[in-house]
C-alpha cells in the first residue's frame, strides 16, 4: 500500500516539499492551507506534471484535513516566513498559534503519524507540536540540522571544488544564531576538513553556514529559503518511510542526553520507521559542549517566553 504524506502549508516550502515527495514517489501527497484555492491549485498543477515526470503519486489539496486522514507523516510548514531584519525568533507567537492549531487538527485525523516540523523558530515550534499532539517524543522531529549540515557541505564542496557527495557534516544545537557547526566532524571521504583547509577558511564556512538562512532572506527580501529546507524535510521523510535508519542531525526532544532535559535541540539521531529510533550521543570537547548548552539555553528562553505569553 502506498504511504500518505500530508504537507501543511502550501507556500514555498510546503509546495516544494510536495513536488519532491511526489517526484520521488514516496507516497500520495495531501497539501493543506488556509488560503482558498491555493492548495487545490498547486496540487492539481503537480498532478498534471505527473505524466511528464513519470510518477504515480496522487496529489490533492484542500482547506480542511479530511483528505489527510490516516497519514503516515505530517510535515508542518504552515506559518509566516522571515523578512529582512527579522530573526527566526521574531516569528514566535504568530507561528506558535498556527502550529498549535494545525497540529490539533492534523493529529485528530492521523493519530499514528510522525510529525516533521519545519516552521520557525524551529525548536520552539517542535515543543508546541509535541505538547499539543501528546505524541511520544520519537514521533515529533524538527528539520534543522539536515539543512544546516547541507549548507555546510555545499560551502565546503565549493571551496574544495569537489563533489558534495564526498562531504559529510554535523551541525548541532538550536536552529538559530547559536547553532553549533562541528568542523572536526566535517569530513571529505573520511578526511576531516580541518586537514584540508586552513583554519581561516574553515571559520569562514562555519560563519556562512550560521548565516545561511539570513543570506537568502536578504537576497529574496520577501521570504526565506525554501528549496533546501524542502529537500531536507523530504530526506527525513524518506528515511522514515523506507525505514532506512539514516543517521541525520535533527531537532529531538532531549530527556537527559547531552545533559539537556525537556527541550528540542539538534543532535544526531537514527531515523527509521518508528521516527527517532535512537538519539546518538557523541563525545564533545568542553568548548563544543558549552556551545551546545548555550544554544539549548536560547531555545529554553523561547519556550519560557511562550509559557509567559500563553499564546
Ligand atoms: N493553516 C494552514 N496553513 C497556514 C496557516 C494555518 N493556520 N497559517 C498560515 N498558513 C500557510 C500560509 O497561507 C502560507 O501559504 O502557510 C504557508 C506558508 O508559506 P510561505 O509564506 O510561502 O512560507 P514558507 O517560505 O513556505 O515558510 C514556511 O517554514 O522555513 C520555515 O521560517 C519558515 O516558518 C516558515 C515556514
Amino acid at each position: 500500500m502506498k504511504a500518505k504524506v500530508t504537507v501543511i502549508g502550501a507556500g514555498n516550502v510546503g509546495a516544494t516539499a510536495a513536488q519532491r515527495l511526489a517526484e520521488k514517489e514516496l507516497g500520495d501527497v495531501v497539501l493543506v492551507d488556509i488560503l482558498e484555492g491555493v492548495p487545490q491549485g498547486k496540487a492539481l498543477d503537480l498532478q498534471e506534471a505527473a505524466p511528464i515526470e513519470g510518477h504515480d503519486a496522487r496529489v490533492v489539496g484542500g482547506n480542511d484535513y479530511e483528505a489527510s486522514a490516516g497519514s503516515d507523516i505530517v510535515i508542518i510548514t504552515a506559518g509566516i516566513p522571515r523578512r529582512p531584519g527579522m530573526s527566526r525568533d521574531d516569528l514566535l507567537t504568530t507561528n506558535a498559534r498556527i502550529i498549535r492549531d494545525v497540529t490539533q487538527k492534523a493529529v485528530q485525523r492521523s493519530p499514528g503519524a510522525i510529525l516533521i516540523v519545519v516552521s520557525n523558530p524551529l525548536d520552539a515550534m517542535c515543543h508546541v507540536a509535541l505538547k499539543t499532539s501528546g505524541f511520544p517524543r520519537h514521533r515529533v522531529i524538527g528539520m534543522a540540522g539536515v539543512l544546516d549540515a547541507a549548507r555546510f557541505r555545499a560551502f565546503a564542496a565549493l571551496e574544495l571544488d569537489c563533489s558534495v557527495e564526498s562531504v559529510s557534516a554535523l551541525v548541532l544545537g538550536g536552529h538559530g544564531d547559536t547553532m553549533v557547526p562541528l568542523p572536526r566532524y566535517c569530513t571529505v571521504a573520511g578526511i576531516p576538513i580541518t586537514e584540508l583547509l586552513p583554519e581561516v577558511r574553515v571559520r569562514a564556512i562555519v560563519e556562512r553556514t550560521r548565516n545561511g538562512g539570513a543570506e537568502i532572506v536578504n537576497l529574496l527580501k520577501t521570504g526565506s529559503a525554501f528549496y533546501a529546507p524542502a529537500s531536507a524535510a523530504v530526506e527525513m521523510a524518506e528515511a522514515i518511510l523506507k525505514d532506512k535508519k539514516k543517521i541525520l542531525p535533527c531537532s529531538a526532544y532531549l530527556e537527559g542526553e547531552y545533559g539537556i532535559r525537556g527541550l528540542f535541540v539538534g543532535v544526531p539521531v537514527k531515523l527509521g520507521a518508528a521516527g527517532i529510533e535512537r538519539v546518538i550521543e557523541i563525545p564533545l570537547l568542553p568548548e563544543e559542549r558549552e556551545a551546545l548548552h548555550r544554544s539549548a539555553a536560547a531555545v529554553g528562553d523561547l519556550v519560557a517566553a511562550l509559557g509567559r505569553l500563553s499564546f
